[in-house]
């Protein structure tokens, strides 16, 4: 079997890793998470490509552009978890497996983030694990795959 194709997508302000809300956030930036994520990727034989924008079009656009060119989704959709049904609908439309990550435990935090639209097209979520849950969803999204 050719490598799978996973593309990775992280919503706003993930590209302010390392500067922001520390204490949750931890110190390391966007630059070292796509690096992990390569690397986690490498060493499962994946081909992983990592796409971040603060604009929830271009989020939707990137989920569009995967229908045929990837075999699956790894989102944190950050703030668009809990407002966005277009990133639902789009994930929902190009109808890959796709899995949920958040660095944070989202469930332990404001009322407002405890509802995630895009989890609902998700076969699953990871959060609380910072970049470990990326990991864990590469390896869910391989074992499935692979069947
Ligand atoms: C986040 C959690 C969201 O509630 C928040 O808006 C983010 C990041 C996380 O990874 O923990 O920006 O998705």
């Amino acid at each position: 079997m050719n490598n799978l194709r996973i593309l990775v997508i992280n919503g706003p302000n993930i590209n302010m890793l390392g500067i922001r809300e520390k204490d949750i956030y931890g110190k390391t930036d966007y630059s070292d998470l796509v690096a992990f994520i390569e690397a986690q990727a490498a060493k499962m034989g994946i081909k992983a490509d990592c796409f971040q924008s603060n604009h929830e079009g271009d989020l939707v656009d990137a989920i569009q552009k995967a229908f045929g060119k990837y075999d699956g989704i790894v989102i944190n959709p950050a703030a668009y978890t809990h407002t966005s049904i277009a990133i639902l609908d789009a994930l929902k439309a190009v109808d890959l497996p796709a899995v949920e990550v958040h660095l944070s435990d989202i469930s332990q935090r404001e009322d407002f983030r405890q509802i995630s639209y895009a989890g609902r097209a998700c076969e699953k979520t990871y959060m609380g694990l910072g970049f470990e849950g990326y990991k864990k969803a590469l390896e869910y999204l391989k074992e499935g795959l692979s069947k």
